[in-house]
């Protein structure tokens, strides 16, 4: 029988053709979410832009669903976790509209510089005011970019061609690729006070929610203007619109939002003179609708044909011949790796990934691939896993290494992973206890003893009285639960090391308290699960 696909937004026809050549499709957008549950048992797999919020409950609702592609980069619109339970494949189309949101950055900004809806409106008004539409040159301002990826690169490349000086703030890419692009690598806290423009191309994640919140704002130049194209979410849209009706930000150009579609009733910035707004418009070209409709169909084709999908978001085919051996150590490379991030805090030059005992005895590059899956991620937008993860690291310029050794320390396999950037040099040892449960034991040289498990604070601390103490109080009257603490038994005398299990994320003022306990020399908040 015929597998069937059904295209739940606009999608080009040149992707549904492609695929109408390999399986029955059906074509039905704007549905309820009512009607898609109704309906979706019936389909193999699913094709969405990001219209159709694919929630847990379609996804429950899904029988049949072996594939989700999402034509375009973003997969916030998916419940990644409740599809990867079900065993669905999600799958994205990252380059295809690369290029038209970088060009819809730059054509808001300038929207915005030179005042051109507004001017346009009037004209249009029967009115030929030129008094009102005074903008400024960009010719030798600063532009600050926030995420130096595919688009925020591309965005510097175009704006230097603009004679813009441009700095970037992006703490996992290397000042090596900075400088290939031009983009002079500084703090956040740089960034802020430099820019004259600033604008954001990260994915959405936890760091870079609400990144550009009242207090970021605050440390701006006063008369900045920001240009959001990436995730509404990443901007406190509330905070900017205040800022914009006291004048402390001169001009805002914005394409996406929180909440979207965006109506009357939600929108933060009606009314406001000096902001220039798209509906979500940065993807919208002929070329990059025709990109992304093609890419996600061979994808999903690839998917339901059983071929290796380079773009799968949640899964890969993992080699039946050494699954079984390595199978068991997957979930702790991949989260050692998240470790591995956590610690690193600057751009990672050098991983070198040492097995011991079992693990040195067959084949363990796909564990290497974990441990780049679960460093990379974190910080890419949703879209590294098995298959492109290692060539991921070498776009990045990450030397990797792997080697083997029948002696290990204390435990007879075990995973050692080094995490070397231009700065420091950061060590993780993982096992697994009974062979099923994976245990993180030595950090940075100080031996330890936890579960690589949902939210954990990494504490290296000044070893004296009273650390755990102050630590657990801060939490406690935070109202945050302790799930499980562990302090390391380090070799250096002054330093230590503790991790500490926390039931739930840790809002930001409460690490700022943390991070000030005197004799706490970092705190390092980790989601082991994302
Ligand atoms: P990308 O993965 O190529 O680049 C993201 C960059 O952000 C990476 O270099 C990463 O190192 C950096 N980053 C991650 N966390 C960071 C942090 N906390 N601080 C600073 N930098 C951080 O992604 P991309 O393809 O360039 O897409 C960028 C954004 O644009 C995404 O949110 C994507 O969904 C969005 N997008 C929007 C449209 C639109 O229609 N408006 C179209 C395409 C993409
Ligand atoms: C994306 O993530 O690809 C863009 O936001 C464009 C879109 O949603 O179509």
């Amino acid at each position: 029988m015929t597998m069937k696909i059904l295209v739940s937004d606009d999608v080009s026809e040149k992707g549904v053709a492609l695929l109408r050549q390999h399986f029955d499709v059906d074509v039905k957008t704007n549905m309820s979410v009512s009607e898609l549950i109704a309906c979706i048992g019936e389909y193999d797999a699913l094709v969405t832009r990001s219209q159709t919020w694919v929630t847990k409950e379609i996804i429950g609702a899904a029988t049949n669903l072996k594939v989700i592609g999402r034509a375009g980069v973003g997969v916030d619109n998916i419940d990644i976790p409740a599809a990867t339970a079900r065993g669905i494949m999600v799958l994205n189309a990252p380059e295809g509209n690369t290029l038209a949101a970088t060009e819809h950055t730059i054509a808001i900004m300038m929207a915005m510089t030179r005042h051109v809806p507004q001017a346009h409106a009037s004209i249009q008004e029967g009115k030929w005011d030129r008094k009102s539409f005074d903008g400024i040159q960009v010719q030798g301002r600063t532009l600050g970019i926030i995420g130096v990826g595919r688009i925020g690169s591309r965005v510097a490349r175009r704006m230097q061609a603009m004679e813009m000086t441009t700095i970037g703030y992006d703490p996992y890419i290397t000042e090596e690729r900075g400088q290939q692009v031009g983009v002079e690598l500084v703090d956040f806290d740089t960034l802020l006070a430099k820019s004259d423009y600033i604008t954001i191309h990260t994915p959405l994640t936890d760091e870079t929610r609400n990144m550009l919140n009242a207090d970021a704002i605050s440390k701006m130049k006063d008369g900045v203007r920001i240009v959001n194209c990436a995730r509404g979410a990443c901007v406190d849209t509330k905070a900017l619109a205040e800022a914009l009706k006291s004048g402390k930000v001169a001009g805002a150009a914005i394409d996406v939002y929180p909440d979207e579609p965006l109506t009357a009733e939600n929108n933060p910035f009606l009314g406001i003179p000096n902001v220039v707004q798209t509906p979500h418009l940065g993807a919208s070209t002929i070329e990059a609708q025709i990109g992304v409709a093609v890419d996600v169909a061979v994808g999903v084709i690839d998917a339901l044909e059983g071929k290796p999908v380079m773009t799968a978001v949640n899964m890969a085919p993992i080699p039946k011949s050494v699954a079984t051996v390595i199978q068991p150590y997957f979930r702790l490379a991949e989260r050692m790796g998240t470790i591995g991030i956590a610690l690193a805090g600057a751009p990672v030059c050098e991983i070198e990934v040492e097995y011991t005992g079992a693990l040195s005895e067959t084949e363990t590059q796909a564990l290497t691939t974990a441990f780049l899956k679960g460093l990379l991620n974190p910080i890419l937008q949703d879209s590294v896993n098995f298959v492109n993860a290692p060539s991921i690291a070498k776009k990045r310029h990450l030397n990797v290494k792997e080697s083997k050794s029948h002696q290990s320390r204390y435990f007879t396999t075990a995973i050692t992973a080094k995490i070397i950037t231009s700065k420091s040099e950061h060590q993780v040892v993982g096992t697994l206890f009974d062979e099923k449960e994976a245990k993180i034991v030595e950090i940075d040289h100080s031996r330890i003893d936890f579960k690589p498990e949902g939210y954990l604070l990494l504490v290296p601390h000044v070893n004296k009285p009273n650390m755990i103490g102050q630590m657990a109080t801060i939490l406690g009257s935070a109202g945050i639960n302790i799930n499980g603490m562990q302090v390391g038994g380090s070799t250096d005398e002054e330093t230590n090391i503790m991790a500490i299990a926390v039931g739930d994320d840790i809002p930001k003022d409460i690490m700022t308290k943390l991070r000030n306990i005197k004799g706490i020399l970092d705190v390092k908040l980790i989601n082991c699960e994302s």
